[in-house]
C-alpha cells in the first residue's frame, strides 16, 4: 500500500499565527513529540523571520536526528540562504521555496510579471540546490492560480531540481473536487517523471482543509502538510490527527496508510494546549473532550451493549486514556495524579496541589467532575509555569 507522507507545519505555519508563538524550548520539546508521532518532516520555522527563528531551527534539527527537518524561505537569495544556514546542522534537512503564482498575489502583492516570477523560482531552487538536497517549491495561492500557469511553474521546478511540489491551498477557498482535479492536471503535465512527490496544503477558511487534503490524496498527492489540532493562519491548517484517523478508519476506501502512530494524538494534541495556552474546542473531532463523551441515554445504552453502535474510532486507538476516572469529592490526590497523567499533563506536587483544590472546589458544587472539566483546571494551573520547566518535568516522567 502506497504510503502518504505527513509534513507537519505546527511549528511554522501554526506557530506564526497570533496566540500560537513558542520559543526555542517549546519548539524542540514538541519536536521530539512528533518525531515520537512518527511524522515524516517536521517543518521546524521560517529563518529570515527573525534571528530566534533562525536559531529555534538550528536547534531543532541539531536535537531531532530522526525525521527531516524543513525550514521556509520566499525566492529570494537572503530568505534562502537564512534557511540554508538554520539547516546546516540537520540530519536530513529539507529547503521549503515558495512563491506566489495567482495573478491577483502576483499583480498586487509582488508585482511581478509571471516571466519574473518564473525567473526567481527556477533561480533560487537551482541556488538552493547547491546546499541542500531535498528541495521542496510551494506556489503559493495555487488554488487560485491560472492551471496552464501552474503546469508551467511545476514543470520549471522540476527541471530546476524541486523533488517535492506542493500547492497549496492558502485562502481556504477550495473545494474538493476542484483541489483533487487540479492536482491530476498538474500530474498529466509533468508526465513520466519519476521521483516527485505532489503535497497538498490546505487552510481551513471554509472548515474543508481536512477534505480538500484527502480529495488531493485520492488525486495521487502523496505528502499532506497539516498541524497538530488545526492550528495556523486565520482558520487554521488542515488538522493532522483528523487526516491521520480519517486515512487509518477508511483505510480501504483510499486505499493509502500513513507512519503516525495514532497512539500519540491525544498527548500530542494535549502537549500542544500546555504549551500555547489555547485549548481545543470541546467538541473537536479525534481530540476534543467530548470526542469520545456519550451524554444521551440511549447513546449510552448502544455503547454498552457495542461500542461500535455509536463509535467508529476507539479511545484508546488515539491515545485517550482508557480509565479516564469519574472524579468526584472523594476522590484521592493518587486517582487525581493518575488522571492528569492520563490526560497527558506531567504536575509538580505543588500543581498537583492547586489542581486537587479545584477539583474538591468543583466537585461540592456538582457531584462529578468531568475528563472535560479537569481539562480545563489542569490547563490554567499547569499553563503558568515556565516552558522549560514543563519540558524538565515531562522528560523525566
Ligand atoms: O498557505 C500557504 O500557502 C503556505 C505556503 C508558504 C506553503 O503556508
Ligand atoms: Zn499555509
Amino acid at each position: 500500500m502506497d504510503v502518504v507522507r505527513i509534513f507537519d507545519t505546527t511549528l511554522r505555519d501554526g506557530e506564526q499565527s497570533p496566540g500560537f508563538s513558542m520559543n526555542t524550548a517549546e519548539k524542540i520539546r514538541m519536536a521530539h513529540q512528533l518525531a515520537t508521532l512518527g511524522v515524516d518532516v517536521i517543518e521546524a520555522g521560517f529563518p529570515i523571520s527573525s534571528r530566534g527563528d533562525l536559531e529555534a531551527v538550528r536547534k531543532v534539527a541539531q536535537e531531532v536526528r530522526t525525521v527531516p527537518i524543513a525550514a521556509l524561505a520566499r525566492a529570494r537569495k537572503d530568505d534562502v540562504n537564512a534557511a540554508i544556514e538554520a539547516l546546516e546542522p540537520a540530519a536530513a534537512p529539507r529547503l521549503h521555496i515558495f512563491l506566489a503564482t495567482s495573478d491577483l498575489h502576483l499583480r498586487v502583492k509582488l508585482h511581478m510579471t509571471r516571466e519574473q516570477a518564473l525567473e526567481a523560482i527556477g533561480a533560487m531552487i537551482r541556488l538552493g540546490r547547491n546546499s541542500v538536497a531535498e528541495v521542496e517549491f510551494s506556489a503559493e495561492d495555487a488554488g487560485r492560480t491560472d492551471i496552464d500557469f501552474l503546469c508551467q511553474v511545476c514543470r520549471l521546478a522540476v527541471e530546476a531540481g524541486a523533488t517535492v511540489l506542493n500547492l497549496p491551498d492558502t485562502v481556504g477557498y477550495a473545494v474538493p473536487e476542484e483541489y483533487g482535479e487540479m492536482f491530476r492536471k498538474v500530474r498529466a503535465s509533468l508526465g513520466d517523471v519519476e521521483g516527485i512527490t505532489l503535497s497538498a496544503h490546505c487552510h481551513d477558511d471554509l472548515g474543508m482543509a481536512v477534505a480538500n487534503s484527502l480529495a488531493a490524496v485520492r488525486a495521487g498527492v502523496r505528502q499532506i502538510e497539516c498541524t497538530i489540532n488545526g492550528i495556523g493562519e486565520r482558520a487554521g491548517n488542515a488538522a493532522l490527527e483528523e487526516i491521520a484517523v480519517a486515512l487509518a478508519v477508511r483505510k480501504e476506501s483510499f486505499g493509502v496508510t500513513t507512519n503516525i502512530r495514532l497512539e500519540h494524538l491525544f498527548p500530542s494534541s494535549r502537549m500542544l494546549t500546555e504549551i500555547t495556552g489555547a485549548l481545543v474546542a470541546p467538541n473537536k473531532a479525534v481530540v476534543g473532550a467530548n470526542a469520545f463523551a456519550h451524554e444521551a441515554g440511549i447513546h449510552q445504552d448502544g455503547i454498552i451493549k457495542n461500542p461500535l453502535t455509536y463509535e467508529i474510532i476507539s479511545p484508546e486507538t488515539v491515545g485517550v486514556p482508557s480509565r479516564l476516572m469519574v472524579l468526584g469529592k472523594h476522590s484521592g490526590r493518587n486517582a487525581l495524579r493518575m488522571s492528569l497523567r492520563d490526560l497527558g499533563y506531567e504536575p509538580s506536587d505543588a500543581e498537583l496541589g492547586e489542581v486537587y483544590q479545584r477539583v474538591n472546589a468543583l466537585a461540592d458544587k456538582s457531584k462529578n467532575v468531568r475528563p472535560r472539566d479537569l481539562v480545563a483546571i489542569a490547563h490554567e494551573v499547569l499553563r503558568r509555569r515556565p516552558a522549560v520547566v514543563a519540558a524538565e518535568a515531562s522528560s523525566t516522567a
